[in-house]
């Protein structure tokens, strides 16, 4: 059964009018919680920038960890206020697709809980408003699969611009809340000396590493990634055998550090990595020997740069006879087909209905490798179990990249690759690399996405 506010959503309802009623009992009780919601839509969101968030957090004491306490508690439902409106204005045939009641019906009861929460003023209750919004991560965990399964599903509904442009909206101020929310859990945690579950190893503040040392995080994800079952998938979707992994060679400035939020960077390189590891294996499949993927660390003045290069057949090797490679940040099947495959599809469905979700940082991750459930599988003709794969790694990443004003960028390099012939050589289908360049701000002084 939807709750009321997702009747509301639900309902059919003429453009451009955004309050319905679903009963006529309930008319003054709807007509009282839109009123509460177009006052916290109508507040702009306090944006802040990373070193905002560090400076704050680096000198703490009992007043400023409740003042802090109390803007997450006023700046929360703002935030999710706008996104509501926004869930709002879809046409009717969107809201009713699987997964965006029950994302719209989470956020409805969210905002409400937020709205009611009274003030913090003590210590005590701000560990108690610290239980509650961990609870509301938990609760959360499925929004990001129910919500690409929904606009996935309307996309032969929606323009390809208005449905990414609302997805990236949806991705962003969630990005924006859960760092806030995180953000000040850490910093009760530090600041009460609940050890165990501090960050330990590099010095941070809250959630936000003062020197984070990019070389050591691209070390990590390359380790864990090599802990993933010994099969990857194919483009047909039959698995390849792993015998051994591509070997991934860092150079570059290797001594880089910033301030960065770790689950943020480790995200993103974890990702394009596991995309180069696999192609690099589809387009090598029985080469006695794999080409090397390379990562180039750049520091620049305001900037750091990642670039991953890979000779794994470009960015059309699914595709060889295409020649405008699919948009692999966007969720509209009119610029990425995959976003309707059947499997895709399934795969979103499993994980929207699981209790884990997709969890955003990458240990957690490869948990999930180690321990996806029986029904989230899928068996391939030759009898193994095949994990699913939802396609929100890359749009993720880019929304991760441009949240504090970065960048992500994808380029094929056609005839780059260890076994390419020579120019005047008949020509193979895998004679192809990919660039990808990461791009993250080093001052931290750039404000959070305009989105939030
Ligand atoms: C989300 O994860 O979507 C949130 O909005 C989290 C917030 C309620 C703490």
């Amino acid at each position: 059964m939807l709750s009321n506010a997702a009747q509301t959503l639900t309902r059919p309802r003429p453009v451009h009018r955004i309050l319905v009623f679903p009963r006529h009992e309930s008319t003054a009780r709807h007509f009282y919680q839109n009123r509460q919601l177009e006052l916290y839509a109508s507040k702009e969101a306090q944006r802040l920038t990373l070193r905002q968030l560090v400076f704050y957090g680096r000198h703490m004491n009992e007043e400023r960890l409740i003042k802090s306490a109390n803007y997450v508690r006023t700046e929360l439902p703002v935030r999710i206020a706008h996104r509501l409106r926004d869930l709002q204005a879809l046409p009717y045939v969107v809201v009713t697709q699987e997964g965006v009641a029950r994302v719209y019906e989470l956020y409805w009861s969210a905002f409400e809980k937020f709205r009611r929460y009274p003030p913090i003023t003590s210590l005590s209750e701000n560990e108690k408003f610290c239980e509650f919004v961990g609870g509301l991560l938990n609760e959360h965990a499925t929004v990001i699969p129910n919500l690409s399964l929904g606009l996935s599903l309307s996309s032969p509904y929606l323009a390809p611009e208005q449905l990414d442009s609302v997805m990236r909206r949806m991705l962003i101020s969630r990005i924006s809340r859960r760092v806030l929310a995180e953000h000040h859990i850490a910093l009760t945690e530090n600041f009460m000396g609940q050890r165990e579950k501090q960050l330990i190893g590099e010095p941070h503040v809250g959630i936000i590493y003062t020197g984070l040392k990019v070389k050591k995080s691209i070390a990590r994800c390359v380790e864990l990634l090599r802990q993933r079952p010994t099969w990857v998938e194919d483009f047909q979707g039959e698995e390849i055998h792993v015998r051994h992994w591509p070997e991934v060679i860092v150079d570059g400035q290797l001594d880089t550090q910033f301030p960065y939020i770790k689950e943020h960077l480790e995200y993103i390189v974890f990702e394009l990595l596991k995309n180069s590891m696999r192609a690099t294996l589809i387009a090598h499949q029985g080469d006695s020997q794999l080409p090397p993927i390379r990562v180039t660390i750049a520091a620049g003045e305001n900037d750091v740069g990642i670039r991953i290069s890979d000779q794994g057949g470009g960015l059309f090797a699914s595709e060889p006879q295409i020649k405008e490679p699919a948009d692999l940040f966007s969720f509209s099947h009119l610029r990425n087909a995959t976003r309707m495959e059947h499997s895709r599809i399934g795969a979103l469905r499993s994980a929207s209905i699981s209790e884990e979700g997709v969890r955003a940082t990458v240990d957690e991750q490869v948990h999930r490798w180690n321990h996806v459930r029986p029904h989230e599988m899928r068996i391939s003709k030759t009898g193994i179990e095949i994990h699913p794969r939802i396609g929100i790694g890359l749009p993720m990443s880019n929304i991760f990249a441009t949240y504090f004003g970065g960048s992500l960028e994808l380029v094929s390099l056609d005839g780059w690759g260890a076994t390419c012939p020579k120019p005047d050589g008949p020509k193979t289908d895998n004679c192809a690399g990919t660039d990808a360049y990461l791009r993250l701000l080093k001052l931290g002084t750039n404000l959070e996405g305009i989105e939030v």
